[in-house]
C-alpha cells in the first residue's frame, strides 16, 4: 500500500463498532471518519480505547461525545480503571442532526486535535500513554460510511477523496513531485477565482523561526500573495513580489496565531477585492488584491520551518 492511501479502512461499520487499529497510533497520523448524524440523534461517542475488554471495561484514552439535545455540546473525558476523570466540555456542537460530516482526529505527541468539516473544533491533551491506544469504539446515534487511519503527510490523494469517490468538492492541490515535503510547490489548475479557497494543515517545527506561503504565477517570478509569519518576532508579514520588486509590507495584526511546534490550519479565501486569511478558524487579516487577474495565480508554495500535513483547494 502506498503512503498516499489510508493504511487501514473500515467501510460501513455496524454501530456499535469496535475495531482494532493495527499498529496503534503514531504522532502525525490522522483518523478520518465520514458519516452522518440521524435527525433524532441525542448523542454519539467516538472512543479511543486501550484494548476492547468489556469487563472490566477497557480504559478510554479519549472519549469524544457530541450531544445534541437541550444545550448542544461536546464532552471529552478519559476513563481509567473504570473511573471517569474530569470532563472537558465544549459548549458548541459543529455536527448537525440529520447532516453529513467529516471528522478528522489528528494524533499529535501531546494531544488529539479534532476538526469537523474542515474546521478546527477542539484539542484534548493525552492523559493516557498514546502507545496503549489500539482500539476505536464508535457508538450511539451515528451512521458511519468510512473510517480511515491515515499515515502522516498523506500524499497525492486527499483523505476525503481516498475514502469515497464521489462528492468531494475539495481537491488536493496537485503537485508534480507527489509529496508534501518542504519546499512544497503545487498547481492550482485553472488559477484562482472569487470564492475559491486554499486550506493548509501544517505544524511548525520545534525551533521554527519563519515560514512562508506564496501564491504565485507559473512561468514568472511574480508572487501575488506572500504570507510570512516570523515566529521569533511574532510578526506576520504580507507582501507581493511583482516585476522583480517587493511592494509595501503589510504587518498589522490583532494577535499572532502561531507558536513553535504547533499544529495549525490556515485558510486563504479569495474574495473579489482581497484575500481573507484565517488561522485555526479565526479571521486574521485581509490583503487587497495587487494582482487583478486572479486566474493568473496558479501555484501555491509552502516553505520554511513547517511540516505540511495536508493542502486542499476548493
Ligand atoms: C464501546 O463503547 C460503549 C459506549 O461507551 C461501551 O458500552 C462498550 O462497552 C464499548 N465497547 C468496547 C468493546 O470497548
Amino acid at each position: 500500500m502506498s503512503i498516499s492511501n489510508p493504511r487501514q479502512t473500515f467501510l460501513n461499520p455496524v454501530i456499535p463498532f469496535a475495531g482494532t487499529i493495527l499498529g496503534g497510533l503514531l504522532p502525525g497520523e490522522m483518523v478520518l471518519i465520514q458519516g452522518s448524524v440521524p435527525s433524532n440523534a441525542d448523542r454519539f461517542q467516538v472512543d479511543f480505547t486501550c484494548g476492547s475488554s468489556v469487563k472490566p471495561r477497557a480504559d478510554v484514552a479519549f472519549h469524544f461525545n457530541p450531544r445534541f439535545q437541550r444545550s448542544p455540546c461536546i464532552i471529552c473525558n478519559t476513563l481509567q480503571t473504570e473511573r471517569w476523570g474530569r470532563e472537558e466540555i465544549l459548549y458548541q456542537n459543529p455536527f448537525t442532526a440529520g447532516g453529513a460530516f467529516e471528522l478528522i482526529i489528528l494524533i499529535l505527541k501531546d494531544k488529539f486535535k479534532v476538526a469537523v468539516n474542515g474546521g478546527h473544533v477542539l484539542e484534548y491533551k493525552h492523559r493516557v500513554d498514546l502507545e496503549r491506544v489500539d482500539t476505536l469504539n464508535i457508538s450511539g446515534k451515528i451512521k458511519v460510511d468510512a473510517v480511515g487511519v491515515l499515515p502522516p503527510s498523506s500524499t497525492s490523494v486527499s483523505p476525503a477523496a481516498s475514502l469515497t469517490s464521489q462528492d468531494s468538492e475539495m481537491n488536493l492541490v496537485s503537485c508534480s513531485s507527489g509529496d508534501l515535503s518542504i519546499p512544497f510547490r503545487g498547481d492550482l489548475g485553472k488559477g484562482l477565482s472569487v470564492g475559491r479557497s486554499i486550506a493548509i494543515k501544517a505544524e511548525t517545527t520545534h525551533k521554527a523561526q519563519s515560514f512562508g506561503v506564496n501564491l504565485r504565477m507559473a512561468g514568472s517570478s511574480d508572487i501575488a500573495l506572500h504570507l510570512n509569519p516570523r515566529l521569533k518576532h511574532r510578526a506576520f508579514v504580507r507582501n507581493s513580489f511583482l516585476s522583480e520588486c517587493w511592494g509595501p509590507e503589510e504587518k498589522k495584526l490583532g494577535s499572532f496565531p502561531f507558536s513553535t511546534g504547533q499544529y495549525f490550519e490556515m485558510i486563504i479565501l479569495c474574495d473579489s477585492q482581497q484575500f481573507r486569511v484565517a488561522v485555526n478558524g479565526l479571521h486574521q487579516l485581509d490583503y487587497k488584491h495587487r494582482v487583478k487577474d486572479l486566474s493568473r495565480i496558479n501555484q501555491v508554495e509552502v516553505l520554511g520551518d513547517v511540516t505540511l500535513l495536508d493542502i486542499k483547494i476548493r
